[in-house]
C-alpha cells in the first residue's frame, strides 16, 4: 500500500510540469534529517546534516554508532544517492548547527564550527561508499558559528567571522603558531540585530576576497591582512545577510582568448534580504513587514564599481541563489516573502522559483527574469538547495522550529528532497562522449578537447561554450565557493566520418589558480544555450 501511495506521489509530481516553466520531483518523502547544510561530492553524493540539539531525528544509526552513551541512536547526517535515491546514516558527534564548509583539492569535504560542543570542531568526510565523519576537536582558533568558507587558491580554506567573531583564519594552519587574524569590517557592519552573519564571500579574479556584510563590502587582500579597497554601500537600505538573509553569486567569469588570466572581469550580484528591522519587528512585535524584492550587481574589477539595481518579479528573504550550467543563468529559490530568518519567524512562502538570465552586452541581450512553475513544499529557515551533476538543483530542508516539529505548528519540520529540473530539461539536450586531457585531470593552461554528441533534434548552432563549476557548500540561503567558469573556446569540428552529430569542442583550461582554485569542478558542454549532464573533472 505505501509503495503504491510513493508511485502515485511520483508520477504526480513528474506530471507537474508547465512549458518551459520547469519541472519538481519528489525524491524522497523524508531523508530522516532536515537539510539544513548540503555539500555534493565527486562521487556525486550528496552530503547533508542538520544539528545534534534537534533530539532523535527519523532516521537511525547502526547500533555500534550510537551517541551520547547509547541514549541517542540516531543520526543527524546522511549520504544521498541522486539517481538510486538510497539514504545512507552518517555518525556527526559534535554540534553542526549553523556551521561551514568546503571542498578540498583532494575531494574531501571539510567542515567547520557549529555550535557549543563543536564551534571549534573541524570535521572531514571523503567521498567513498563506507567513509563517514572524522572530528577534531578545537581545530579551529576561535569559536565559529554563522561563519562563511571559501576554497582558496593555495589549497587552503579561510573561514570568515561567525557570531562574536571579528576574524578570519584558515584551514590547514601554515604552522602550529597561526592563529586568526583580525577583521574589523565585521565589527563595523554589525548592527543591533547583527544583519552581517554568514557573509558573503566571493574570491575576485585578482586573488582577493570581496566580501560583503549587513549593506557594505570591501575587497580584502588576505595574505596581508589588508582592506585594498573599499566599494560604494550597496542602496536601498536592506540588510542582505543573517537575519535579513538575502543570498549572493559571482556571476559566470568567461575566461580569456589569450589564456591570461590577470585582467579578468568579476561581477558580483545579491538579491533579496529585508529591512534591518525585520527581526526585531517579527520577533518582538508579530509585525512581518514585507521582503525585499530588488538585487543588485556590482562590477567588483572596475575602476569605479557602481551598483546597479534590479527588481525581482517576486520579493524574497532567504532565497538560495544557483547558478545553473549555462552559464548564463541564476536560480532563485526557497524562501519566505515576509518576516525574517530565524526561529518561527518567516511567513508566506514562496514557492516558485525564479530564474534570472544575466544577459550581454556583447549580444545586446537584456536581463531578464522568468518565474517558474511552483513545488507544493514551503522552504522558510533551514533549507537549502544544491546543483548536481545531471544539471538538476536538489532541494531540501525547512525547519523553522527549535525541534523537530510535525504537527502543532504553522510551519513543519520538512525532513524530504525534491529536485527542481529547470527548463533545459524540456530541450533535446547534447551529451559528453569523452574529455581528452591528462587523466580526467585538468592542468593549468593546458588545452582540452571534449567529444560529444548534439541531439539528433536540435539544429546545428555555433554557440557552443564549455562551463566548469565548484560545488559548492550551502547553508542559510548563501552557496559557499560557489563558481562557475566559461572557458575560452579555441575550435569546434564535427567529428564523424560523415557529417554526424558528433562533434568535438577544443577549449583552454584556466590559466591560473586565482581564477580557478585547484579541486574538483563538474564539466559541461553548453549547445545553442542547453547544457549537457555534467563530468567531474579534477584541476591540478
Ligand atoms: C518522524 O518520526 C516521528 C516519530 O516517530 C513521526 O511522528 C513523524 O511522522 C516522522 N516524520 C516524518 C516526516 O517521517
Ligand atoms: C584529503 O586531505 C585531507 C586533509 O589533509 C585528509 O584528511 C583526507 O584524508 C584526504 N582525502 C583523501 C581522499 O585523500
Ligand atoms: C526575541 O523574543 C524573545 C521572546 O519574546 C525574547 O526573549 C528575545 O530577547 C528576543 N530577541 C531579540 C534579539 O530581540
Ligand atoms: C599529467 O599528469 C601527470 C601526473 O598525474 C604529470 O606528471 C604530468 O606532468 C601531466 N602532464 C601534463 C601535460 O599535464
Amino acid at each position: 500500500m505505501t509503495a503504491f501511495l510513493f508511485l502515485i506521489v511520483f508520477l504526480f509530481t513528474k506530471t507537474q510540469a508547465l512549458q518551459n516553466g520547469g519541472m519538481w520531483m519528489l525524491l524522497k518523502r523524508s531523508i530522516g534529517i532536515s537539510a539544513m547544510h548540503m555539500a555534493i561530492l565527486p562521487n556525486g553524493h550528496l552530503v547533508t546534516f542538520d544539528r545534534t540539539e534537534f533530539g532523535r531525528s527519523n532516521i537511525s544509526l547502526p547500533p555500534h554508532m550510537c551517541r551520547n552513551g547509547h541514549q541517542d541512536c540516531t543520526a543527524h547526517s546522511v549520504d544521498f544517492e541522486p539517481v538510486t535515491r538510497a539514504v545512507r546514516p552518517l555518525m556527526v558527534l559534535t554540534d553542526t548547527w549553523c556551521s561551514s564548509g568546503a571542498l578540498l583539492p583532494n575531494g574531501t569535504l571539510l567542515q567547520t564550527g557549529g555550535y557549543f560542543t563543536g564551534d571549534r570542531t573541524i570535521r572531514y568526510l571523503s567521498p567513498c561508499d563506507n567513509c563517514n565523519w572524522l572530528e577534531v576537536p578545537n581545530g579551529l582558533s576561535v569559536r565559529r558559528w554563522y561563519a562563511t568558507n571559501h576554497a582558496l587558491p593555495d589549497g587552503r580554506v579561510i573561514v570568515v567571522g561567525g557570531r562574536g567573531q571579528f576574524s578570519y583564519e584558515f584551514v590547514p594552519k601554515h604552522d602550529n603558531q597561526e592563529s586568526a587574524y583580525a577583521l574589523p569590517f565585521l565589527y563595523e557592519t554589525k548592527d543591533r540585530w547583527e544583519n552581517n552573519l554568514y557573509p558573503f564571500v566571493h574570491l575576485s579574479t585578482d586573488g582577493n576576497l570581496f566580501i560583503f556584510a549587513n549593506t557594505k563590502s570591501i575587497l580584502l587582500d588576505y595574505v596581508k591582512n589588508k582592506v585594498v579597497r573599499t566599494f560604494p554601500e550597496m542602496p536601498g537600505a536592506i540588510a542582505r545577510n543573517y537575519p535579513s538573509t538575502g543570498s549572493s553569486v559571482l556571476l559566470p567569469i568567461r575566461l580569456s582568448k589569450e589564456n591570461d588570466d590577470s585582467n579578468l572581469n568579476a561581477e558580483v550580484m545579491i538579491c533579496g534580504g529585508t529591512s534591518p528591522n525585520a527581526y526585531p519587528l517579527a520577533n518582538s512585535s508579530n509585525i512581518f513587514i514585507p521582503a525585499s524584492d530588488t538585487c543588485g550587481r556590482l562590477v567588483i574589477t572596475a575602476d569605479s564599481p557602481n551598483w546597479v539595481i534590479e527588481k525581482m518579479p517576486i520579493p524574497r528573504i532567504m532565497g538560495d541563489m544557483v547558478l545553473l550550467p549555462t552559464g548564463r543563468d541564476v536560480l532563485i529559490i526557497n524562501g519566505a516573502g515576509k518576516g525574517s530568518a530565524g526561529w518561527t519567524l518567516g511567513r508566506e512562502p514562496v514557492l516558485q522559483p525564479v530564474i534570472y538570465n544575466i544577459g550581454s552586452i556583447e549580444e545586446k541581450v537584456n536581463p531578464k527574469f522568468f518565474i517558474m512553475n511552483p513545488s507544493a513544499i514551503p522552504r522558510l529557515y533551514h533549507s537549502s538547495a544544491q546543483l548536481i551533476p545531471d544539471g538538476r538543483v536538489l532541494v531540501g530542508g525547512s525547519n523553522p522550529n527549535r525541534l523537530y516539529e510535525f504537527s502543532g505548528v504553522m510551519y513543519p519540520t520538512d525532513l524530504s528532497l525534491e529536485a527542481f529540473l529547470p527548463p533545459y530539461f524540456e530541450a533535446p539536450r547534447p551529451k559528453i562522449v569523452r574529455i581528452y586531457s591528462n587523466d580526467s585531470r585538468i592542468g593549468y593552461g593546458g588545452k582540452i578537447s571534449i567529444v560529444f554528441d548534439k541531439a539528433a533534434e536540435s539544429k546545428v548552432t555555433k554557440d557552443v561554450m564549455v562551463t566548469m563549476i565548484v560545488p559548492a557548500f550551502t547553508t542559510h540561503s548563501f552557496s559557499m565557493s560557489q563558481r562557475v567558469l566559461i572557458l575560452s573556446v579555441d575550435a569546434v569540428r564535427n567529428v564523424g566520418l560523415l557529417p554526424s552529430n558528433r562533434y568535438a569542442v577544443d577549449a583552454s583550461a584556466p590559466a591560473s589558480r586565482t581564477v580557478a582554485p585547484p579541486g574538483y569542478y563538474m564539466l559541461f558542454v553548453v549547445y545553442g544555450g542547453v547544457p549537457s549532464k555534467g563530468e567531474w573533472v579534477q584541476l591540478i
